[in-house]
């Protein structure tokens, strides 16, 4: 094990991300399953920190969002800070809704490894990361249309207009906040209805799948998943959702563009979400910070396209994937305050899918992920 390194990096996460006062009530949370080499630094980290250290664990759940046990759920309650490694992940419990409600901050890094933990919040310039998405949500506010396209020729198109933009660089702002671990990602919720087309996905659908194999190709119309195409991740993933006869369960609760200049499609989706240039689609529960129509459903899930090409017309886009540059990756600096603006940007609404083809990961899996700038429409 790298002790050196990890414990550099979970007192980087813990000191300049979770930005941890001494005094305050820390609570590092665990799943019976996650390995203590990792719980053990958090703690670590919190205690020399001048935290009031806190370790609980619980049983590993069969699935995501379980009602933790209800001693958990009070611990989540009292605590100032909770530093969360649970990867069968509650974020979308009400003890967690609860718990920042009443002004406990998050930390969440479900499913992150050590080395996870090392490489991609260790190995990063978290500074020059969050000017970069700064930079990005510029993008976001000056496009008109939100268009996606992947394999070929399948095209998505959603509006955001009014909808807020929410940074995930993993910095905690204040109470009742919640950010991950590993950064990056910037997220938003389409207007419901806008959303339309097909899109292919390449990377990963978790739950319940993981890395797909075999592509999936989805289609939405009315911001509903009304079909689903491919192998047997696709079979897999369209039983998950038909399974709690939950209509909301195949409505879009926000999309996610991703931007850790470390992070690669591995199937682990806490790392898939954040690689640089992929694109997200979140069904199911909806976080309120979205303000979107959603609210909450029985779960969620997320589906990861690794390349795809998504021109935000009206923008000068093309320089942001050109700027995620190896050097981004290259140290390791400490994070400190980032700008949080929150735009929106107004679209037109989008063509049909091509209907009818297979998917297969060979034939939909392009190495030209980029943003490319396009005109105004
Ligand atoms: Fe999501």
């Amino acid at each position: 094990m790298r002790t050196m390194e990890l414990a550099r990096a979970a007192h980087k996460a813990v000191h300049h991300y979770a930005r941890l006062t001494p005094g305050e009530n820390v609570l590092v949370l665990a799943d019976s399953i996650v390995d203590r080499g990792l719980v053990d630094a958090f703690a670590s980290a919190a205690y020399a920190l001048g935290g009031e250290t806190q370790v609980m664990t619980f049983e590993t759940r069969p699935e995501i969002n379980r009602e933790p046990p209800k001693a958990v759920a009070a611990a989540l309650a009292a605590a100032d800070l909770v530093l969360d490694l649970i990867q069968q992940y509650i974020i979308h419990t009400s003890a967690y809704w609860r718990a920042r409600e009443g002004g406990t901050r998050i930390l969440c890094g479900t499913g992150i490894t050590e080395e996870m933990l090392i490489r991609l919040v260790g190995g990063v310039d978290y500074d020059e990361l969050v000017q970069l998405g700064a930079r990005l949500m510029s993008v976001f506010s000056a496009g008109e249309e939100c268009r996606v396209e992947t394999g070929e020729g399948d095209v998505l198109t959603m509006t955001l207009t009014g909808r807020p933009q929410v940074m995930r660089d993993g910095l905690l702002d204040g109470p009742g906040d919640l950010d991950y671990m590993p950064g990056a990602q910037l997220s938003s919720a389409p207007i419901e209805e806008s959303i339309n087309g097909a899109i292919v996905i390449d990377g990963s659908a978790y739950p319940p799948v993981g890395a797909v194999g075999a592509a999936i190709r989805v289609f939405y119309r009315d911001g509903r998943v009304v079909d689903v195409q491919g192998g047997p991740a696709a079979a897999r993933w369209h039983a998950w959702l038909t399974r709690f006869d939950d209509p909301k369960m195949f409505c879009v609760a926000h999309i996610s563009i991703g931007m850790n200049p470390a992070a690669r499609h591995t199937g682990n989706i806490l790392e898939d979400e954040r690689v640089a240039g992929c694109f997200v689609l979140g069904h199911g529960s909806q976080m309120p910070h979205f303000k979107g129509k959603l609210g909450r459903a029985s779960s969620h899930t997320d589906l990861v396209a690794v390349a795809p090409r998504i021109p935000w017309t009206g923008t000068r886009a093309g320089w942001w994937t050109a700027r995620l540059s190896p050097r981004v990756g290259s140290s390791a600096s400490e994070g400190r305050a980032r700008p949080r603006s929150r735009t929106a940007s107004p679209v037109r609404p989008a063509p049909g899918p091509a209907p009818g083809r297979a998917a297969s990961a060979s034939a939909y899996r392009r190495s030209n992920s980029h943003i490319t700038p396009c005109n105004r429409r």
